[in-house]
């Protein structure tokens, strides 16, 4: 696999691994696959939920989850590429976005278009930070927006995109219809996308990696978003089911037991589609049954929280600890394929000779129309 380069950072190994909420991937994950050559990525989400006592969590707490984990990642991954995936949705993302500015090498922005500079930073500090940005989104027009949008206005562009197709896991950029149908596929929305890039790269006058996610787990699917104009993968559900992951067992089991069938797309409490693994927790609320909710403050800036059946960050944290019965997985569209645990040296040493085989069959494919 080729490394990527995104300005002075050159990313040896192009697999981003995808920042998994709530305290699924933190600094365990993230530094053992930055150790692998690969970036690490923390997600921000209600990481303040493991720092809080008795439930308390507050927008305190989750800032000093959020810099506790960069600390030991970096600690465990001292020459590693460490990133946070920081979503828009979050009440404390101008928050979150500063104490990620200057301490992590990344920042992947998603769950919304990010076309306005943080108020917790100044203008010279979010232009000409040596952090990149990378802003995660699902279709060629929202890149086209998010990229004139930047030059336009601060007159420099997002380092890299990720792409983020209809097979992914967690909230999704799609509405129900689309995901279900699968009207465009992954590979498709980054041709469209490698086009729109082109007028900025050429104005810019350096090439714009496109990451891209949903639904990539093996060495082949990497191939094959290369071949269709991928610079590199980000891959959450491939690294669940890992030793260093940083859910319980019983949440990666969820994974190594389920089937193609019990992986579903649900409507998720915020307004948004989520993909998931069906249990009776999700079974309960989809009949209307409503689980109290204690709220402290809104973590999620679109959440309804007097009226929403259930507190998914709540619910999500409970999975990642064990506590299935008041929680759930998300998962990808893959997540069934997983067979075991491994660590995420094996992972990136099965994506590598997959990838190799996948190129060796299609050049001897190549070689052979040639010699026709
Ligand atoms: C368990 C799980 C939790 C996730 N949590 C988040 C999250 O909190 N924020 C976010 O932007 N994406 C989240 N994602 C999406 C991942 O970052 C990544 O983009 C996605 O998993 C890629 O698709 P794949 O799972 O098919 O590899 C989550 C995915 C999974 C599987």
């Amino acid at each position: 696999m080729k490394s990527i380069q995104i300005g002075d950072l050159k990313i040896k190994v192009p697999v981003f691994q995808g920042g998994m909420g709530v305290a699924v991937s933190i600094s365990g994950l993230a530094s053992a696959v930055a150790n692998q050559g690969g970036v690490g990525i923390i997600s921000a989400v209600g990481i303040g939920m493991k720092y809080s006592v008795k439930g308390r969590f507050t927008s305190a707490n989750n800032i000093k989850g959020f810099t506790t984990e960069i600390k030991k990642a970096r600690e465990l991954s001292p020459n590693g590429i460490i990133g946070a995936n920081i979503m828009l949705a979050v009440s404390d993302f101008d928050e979150l976005f500063k104490v990620a500015l200057n301490n992590l090498d990344i920042i992947i922005v998603g769950a919304g278009l990010f076309l306005k500079k943080p108020e917790t930073v100044t203008n010279d500090e979010f232009i000409y930070s040596k952090t990149k940005y990378i802003p995660k989104i699902s279709s060629a027009r929202a890149a086209l927006l998010t990229f004139k949008t930047w030059d336009q206005k601060f007159n420099r562009i997002p380092d890299a995109v990720v792409i983020e197709g209809s097979k992914a896991g967690g909230h999704l950029g799609f509405k129900k219809d689309e995901l279900l149908k699968e009207t465009k596929t992954l590979f498709e929305i980054i041709k469209e996308t490698r086009e729109i890039l082109i007028p900025f790269e050429q104005k810019y006058g350096h090439k714009i990696p496109i990451i891209a996610g949903g639904g990539i787990y093996s060495g082949n699917d990497i191939f094959e978003a290369v071949q269709s104009g991928a610079d590199g993968v980000k891959m959450g559900t491939r690294f669940v089911t890992t030793y260093e992951c940083d859910a319980d067992i019983k949440f990666k089991m969820e994974y190594i037991n389920s089937s193609a069938s019990d992986v579903v797309v649900i409507d998720s409490p915020v307004g948004l589609p989520g993909r998931a693994i069906n249990n009776d927790f999700l079974k309960s609320v989809t009949a209307g049954k409503k689980k109290p909710v204690k709220c402290l403050w809104k973590c999620l800036k679109t959440c309804d929280y007097k009226n929403v059946p259930y507190c998914i960050a709540e619910a999500l944290f409970n999975a990642a600890n064990g506590n299935m019965k008041d929680g759930f997985a998300f998962a990808g569209s893959n997540a069934y394929k997983a067979t075991k645990i491994e660590t995420v040296e094996e992972v990136f040493n099965q994506l590598k000779i997959q990838y190799a085989e996948a190129e060796n069959t299609y050049r001897l494919k190549d070689n052979l129309v040639q010699a026709i």
